[in-house]
């Protein structure tokens, strides 16, 4: 047994030197298949049959008395690493945010913000959707059926037909999330559904990939009083004028009866156009939501009604930041996101002013 005493305070005084590397080559050496205990064990059958018992029981004492040496060496370096990387890397919250940052935040998001920041003020949550939807709920819940021109209207994206016929969208509008949402909640609903939309269009005023931002409110009392009264608001507080005017125009949506659009007040003297004055530039699609609609997404249409609305972001953007040209927002010019970009760190908020 001399060999093992031996064995023993020679494994276990290398265990405690050992790191963590070390440590892995000693349980090999110790533990494994051709290690110094297995060679012994295999020793065993060599003894006559009364000693063959106690040594091997000896044997296995060993085995497991090494095995969580080495585990406790193994948890104590590296818990002592963990503390050492955390020591190195704490940060002292309390300093000042670096003042130069160089990266800006690119206008559609600032727009989208600021919008998110003014209907949240207002109850409304932010809900998201897909961006490759179904015909069910980019069209037909939404009382688009198949022939209708709508569909033609919104020149739709198409992709690659499945297995089972269908075919699949690149979402033409938001509205799709106002059904998925109705689908998944009770009413009270108030949210608002900012997010990326496509349509195979391409010039200087559209492109294929642009943004809206949805609105949906339902609940049992809901009227087109309160839809005049959010949007009024709304683009009051966006371009921070108390008095811009706002007026509602009968138009049509398959999705809403009865339908407006919003316009508001600009004027074009000069040849520029300004927020604000007598004439009427058009900026959003809004109407109570159609019963047919409701009941398309399980909503009881005779208890619940609502509002819906969807306007372009980068066209209000445009407007409030005088941005001319839509194809820049898509071109990743630094000097144009320099000259437009918002500071990093200021987000928009109703009390702290929305643009920094
Ligand atoms: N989905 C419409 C569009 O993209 C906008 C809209 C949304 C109109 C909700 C009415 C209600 O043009």
């Amino acid at each position: 047994m001399d060999n093992h005493d031996q064995l023993r305070s020679d494994l276990l005084s290398r265990i405690a030197d050992a790191d963590l590397g070390r440590l892995e080559e000693l349980r090999v050496e110790a533990l494994g298949r051709k290690g110094a205990i297995s060679e012994m064990m295999r020793g065993l059958g060599a003894l006559p049959g009364d000693q063959r018992k106690d040594a091997g029981q000896a044997l296995n004492a060993l085995k497991t008395e090494i095995a969580s040496a080495i585990d406790a060496r193994h948890a104590m370096l590296s818990s002592a690493g963990l503390e050492a990387r955390l020591a190195t890397e704490t940060i002292d919250i309390t300093l000042p945010s670096r003042p130069h940052a160089d990266g800006r935040i690119h206008p559609i998001s600032q727009t989208i913000d600021e919008m998110v920041a003014i209907f949240c003020e207002m109850g409304f949550r932010v809900a998201e959707g897909p961006h490759i939807e179904d015909d069910f709920h980019n069209f037909t819940a939404l009382n688009i059926p198949p022939e209708h021109p709508a569909r033609q209207d919104h020149d739709t994206f198409y992709l690659t037909e499945t297995e089972d016929g269908a075919r699949p969208v690149l979402r033409t509008h938001t509205s799709p999330v106002q059904v998925r949402t109705m689908q998944t909640s009770e009413p009270p609903i108030r949210i608002v559904v900012p997010g990326r939309t496509f349509r195979a269009d391409h010039d200087a005023t559209h492109s294929p990939m642009f943004h809206q931002i949805e609105g949906l409110v339902v609940d049992e009392n809901t009227h087109m009083g309160h839809l005049k009264g959010c949007l009024t608001e709304f683009w009051r507080a966006f371009f921070g004028m108390d008095d811009l005017p706002v007026r509602f125009r009968p138009s049509f949506f398959p999705f809403t009866e009865p339908s407006a659009e919003v316009d508001i007040g600009c004027s074009r003297e000069g040849g520029g156009l300004k927020i604000g004055g007598s004439d009427w530039l058009e900026i959003l699609g809004c109407g109570m939501i159609h019963p047919r609609v409701l009941e398309n997404c399980g909503i009881d249409s005779s208890r619940y009604q609502g509002f819906a609305f969807g306007l372009g972001i980068e066209r209000a953007a445009m407007l409030k930041y005088g941005i001319p040209d839509l194809r820049t927002f898509y071109e990743s010019d630094l000097r144009w996101l320099k000259h437009y970009g918002f500071p990093a760190l200021a987000q928009p908020t109703i009390a702290g002013g929305l643009t920094p």
